[in-house]
């Protein structure tokens, strides 16, 4: 079946249909007045001639780009924590609120309480959020179970919505996401049992490609982060990485040693540690939106990592406590005014690098001929809309390999 995506105002994509570094990071292709061709979920030209389809969609003139990525996401997770979010403006600290059984322990209680249809319709209302805000590729993460049950009923809700949409979605285990309230002083004790009881069982049912690990002052420090990943490497799990968030532990360091596909957060990453991961080829993977709910002045170095060279992908974060939003527009626009990216280094990011790093840009995050039809209609007369217009979403339409999955009306 032939599409055609006709009366496009300007046809948006990365440059490179891999990833975007250095001077291409900084470019975007820009097509005006085309129109584009799909068949069988397919793209196959794009044309300024008048085709036939079987199916024609009129762009209106307006901005067509390809669907977003977030490779970052703490989807499932049930209850609201939006009473952190007064503590903090009266100034309590993200981890005071946590040592005091708010954060992530509190999350994890609703999260054991919650059965799985609960936590599943929790994700799907999640999910459907984030498509309306343009995101064709996402990765979803356990992390809010911390026991071996609650964290497989995770990891089989992201399976299960895996299996129903057409979305491409990545599943990361996330045992070592806190140390359990239970396990509060037998940290080692539950370090333990991530490497020889949950590990494991998440291979032996494959509900996983990679591990995560909050690799943090106060949580998992570097050695016992070490231990975890040393664990997960010889297991197979490919490797992604919360370092440096909030304290300038070195833990991004880690990245580097296991080969990780992507660093996450890196607020506090030293320029060595830059260095390191540039050679590596890992991927900076920034959620800027996480520093902006979390109320801190200091933003990770995104302007020095993107002159030395670093595939910089960006993401929600979404999440009940750090950072509770599905608008991956207003991470490119916060991206822009707090961290000095360029609206086209912000669209790299979110597009082919995102994708890179989800280890999809050889069938998503760009519009190439032969790619997966995966594109949106944003209703504005430029692409630089998607930032200057911040926290508006002008999301049309989005598409998943050729088929309509959202529709504004
Ligand atoms: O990426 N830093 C650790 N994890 C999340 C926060 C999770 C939560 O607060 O529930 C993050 O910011
Ligand atoms: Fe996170």
């Amino acid at each position: 079946m032939r599409t055609v995506v006709k009366n496009i105002g300007q046809l948006v994509t990365p440059v490179n249909p891999k990833f975007a570094v250095k001077d291409e990071v900084k470019k975007l292709k820009i097509h005006e007045d085309v129109n584009l061709i799909i068949e069988d979920g397919i793209f196959v030209d794009i044309t300024e001639k008048d085709v036939k389809g079987d199916n024609e969609i009129d762009a209106c003139g307006k901005v067509v780009l390809p669907a977003f990525a977030d490779p970052h996401t703490h989807i499932p997770f049930v209850g609201s924590r939006e009473r952190e979010f007064n503590e903090r403006i009266l100034g309590k600290s993200y981890m005071e609120i946590a040592k005091g059984g708010g954060g992530i322990n509190s999350t994890v209680a609703a999260v054991r309480d919650a059965t799985f249809d609960d936590l599943y319709n929790a994700a799907k209302k999640d999910l459907e959020l984030l498509i309306k805000h343009g995101v064709g590729s996402v990765e979803m993460k356990s992390g809010y179970g911390l026991d071996l049950e609650t964290e497989i009923k995770q990891l089989k809700v992201i399976n299960k919505l895996k299996s129903e949409y057409l979305v491409d979605i990545k599943a990361t285990f996330m045992g070592a996401h806190e140390i359990p309230l239970e396990y509060k002083d037998k940290k080692d004790a539950y370090i333990d049992k991530v490497i020889n009881e949950m590990l494991p069982e998440v291979k032996r049912n494959d509900l996983a490609e990679y591990v995560d690990i909050f690799c943090e002052k106060d949580v998992f420090e570097i050695d016992d982060s070490r231990k975890i990943l040393t664990a997960a490497s010889k297991m197979g799990f490919k490797i992604r990485i919360h370092a440096d968030e909030i304290y300038p532990l070195g833990g991004s360091i880690l990245c580097a040693e296991f080969d990780a596909v992507s660093g996450e957060h890196l607020v506090k990453i030293s320029d060595e540690n830059i260095l390191r991961l540039i050679d590596k080829g890992v991927v900076f993977n920034l959620l800027p939106a996480t520093t902006f709910f979390l109320m801190s002045d200091e933003y990770a170095p995104a302007r020095k990592i993107l002159e030395k060279g670093g595939i910089v992908a960006l993401s929600t974060d979404l999440n009940p406590g750090s950072s509770y939003t599905h608008n991956i527009c207003l991470v490119m626009a916060i991206a822009c005014l707090k961290m000095k990216m360029t609206m086209e280094e912000a669209i790299n990011a979110v597009t082919i690098n995102g994708a890179y790093s989800l280890g999809l840009s050889d069938k998503t995050g760009s519009i190439h001929i032969g790619k997966q039809a995966d594109f949106l209609i944003f209703n504005a007369p430029d692409y630089k809309y998607l930032v200057y217009n911040f926290g508006v979403n002008r999301v049309e339409k989005v598409f998943k390999k050729g088929v309509e999955i959202y529709s504004h009306e």
